[in-house]
């Protein structure tokens, strides 16, 4: 049997406001948004839908249907599932339905989906046309708290992620929790490092309520739940608002990040979650904030707990070869001028940026990874 979300339901929401200088949108946070998406929606002439199979099948009688039932012309695609065709083709495939649909400049396309069909609805609304409006309806916790806002969007190449892409905006975002009862506890969880970092790089408070409030976190319990995500968007919405194309202050968003992608792209993108690949990540840069003796022990042993608490990793495999993921970062794109730029924390919620780490600290930081014998 199918698990059921509660679309029509429409209990109390919260709403943040996302302003960067070119654009302003709202992100509405709460349970049962269907009929909100639908009377937002409806002020289009032509609407595409892009989900992606797994979705299609879980939410085309509860959530899609209802649109297209109201709003007839609404037409959908569904993409394959997984990281792994967030690619050209898929891409391809993308503008090819949405030109066989009719979709104009007046169009919009509603991205329903995790990160992978956000980013790349996004990028296909950013590209089409030279650019059409588009709707984020994220339904995984990743989504949630971070790639549906914010405006960046793209896809990976061979040789790394996110590598073309471009900054476009959505014109509102609808977190309805309600997807979230479907959503697998590995993706639950992996959505929970971004979480997580917010509280590292930006909220000492909102870190301690994380770790205070684990279990209620691991039993999703709604209220706690629909903090994580206001405060995870608020935070986020603080930071783009001051930086939007990441000149500057955006770049804290990548804590973690740096070694994450590196670990990914190392492992084929079949090994770790994105948000496990990230925890790994903080955990090099922390550990070796600690040994450099500007962060304290304990705030690696929090972290090394809460880890374990949400099932994300703490280690790699002795046999993984550090001098490898190494040259996987050599294709990160923060790569500039032949210098890695890091993200760092002189305390646990105040991030600093643009520190330049050596080579031979970067291995030091993989090796430490490395679960011993
Ligand atoms: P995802 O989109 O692959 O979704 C994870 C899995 O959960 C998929 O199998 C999906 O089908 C399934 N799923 C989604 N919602 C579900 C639900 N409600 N119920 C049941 N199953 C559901 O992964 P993700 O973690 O959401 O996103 C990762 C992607 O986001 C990466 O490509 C990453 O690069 C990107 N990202 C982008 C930004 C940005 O700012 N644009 C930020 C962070 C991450
Ligand atoms: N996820 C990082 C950013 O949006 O900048």
């Amino acid at each position: 049997m199918k698990p059921r979300a509660n679309h029509n339901r429409s209990l109390l929401q919260h709403r943040v406001q996302i302003k960067t200088d070119t654009s302003a949108y709202p992100i509405i946070i709460g349970e049962g948004l269907l009929e909100a998406c639908r009377d937002m929606l409806k002020s289009y002439p032509r609407l595409f839908l892009v989900t992606n199979d797994t979705l299609f099948d879980l939410y085309h009688e509860g959530f899609i249907e209802p649109l297209e039932n109201e709003i007839p012309y609404l037409s959908h695609m569904a993409i394959p599932d997984g990281e792994k065709y967030k690619n050209i083709e898929t891409l391809n495939t993308i503008y090819e339905q949405m030109s066989s649909q009719g979709l104009g400049r007046d169009g919009c396309v509603v991205a329903l989906g995790g990160g992978v069909v956000g980013d790349m609805a996004g990028f296909a609304a950013a590209t089409f046309m030279r650019g059409i409006d588009y709707v984020q309806i994220p339904t995984t916790l990743l989504a949630m708290v971070d790639s549906s806002i914010g405006g960046k969007t793209g896809i990976n190449l061979s040789k790394g992620k996110n590598m073309v892409g471009s900054f476009h905006h959505p014109k509102t975002v609808f977190c309805d929790l309600s997807f979230l009862n479907t959503l697998p506890k590995r993706e639950f969880f992996a959505g929970m490092m971004e979480v997580i970092k917010y509280g590292l790089i930006l909220d000492a408070d909102f870190y301690r309520f994380i770790s205070e409030n684990r279990e209620k976190i691991a039993h999703r319990d709604r209220a706690v739940v629909t903090h994580l995500v206001y405060r995870s968007c608020r935070l986020k919405a603080q930071v783009v608002g001051r930086d939007e194309k990441e000149g500057g202050v955006r770049a804290i968003l990548n804590f973690g990040h740096t070694v994450g992608h590196a670990i990914e792209s190392y492992t084929n993108y079949r090994t770790y979650l994105h948000g496990e690949a990230v925890a790994l990540g903080s955990l090099a840069v922390i550990r070796h904030l600690v040994a450099q003796k500007v962060l304290d022990n304990h705030v690696l042993e929090d972290l090394v707990g809460m880890l374990d608490f949400f099932g994300l990793p703490t280690s790699l495999p002795a046999d993984v070869d550090a001098d490898v993921i190494l040259t996987h970062m050599g294709y990160d794109k923060k790569r500039a001028s032949g210098v890695l730029k890091w993200i760092t924390l002189d305390r646990a919620g105040s991030a600093v940026w643009g520190e330049s780490v050596g080579m031979e600290a970067i291995r030091d930081m993989l090796r430490g990874l490395q679960k011993r014998g």
